[in-house]
């Protein structure tokens, strides 16, 4: 499922980040080597994020 248009990130993209050490939204951006537009998947990254880190004793860090 697609969580960024703007930029065609898919939440199974979000996971791997999140694997390879992403702990943010920003961080997430990085390693797909884009930036945010609308920012309208901000909040639906971040949930991801937390779910994907959150069940492993992972805290999220600060944005
Ligand atoms: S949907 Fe992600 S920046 Fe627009």
């Amino acid at each position: 499922m697609y969580v960024c248009i703007c930029n065609g990130i898919k939440d199974s993209q979000v996971r791997s980040a999140a694997q390879d050490g992403a702990g943010t939204v920003g961080q997430v951006f990085k390693a797909h080597g884009c930036k945010p537009d609308c920012a309208q998947c901000v909040g639906c990254i971040r949930d991801v994020l937390e779910d994907e880190l959150t069940p492993s004793g992972i805290m999220l860090a600060a944005e």
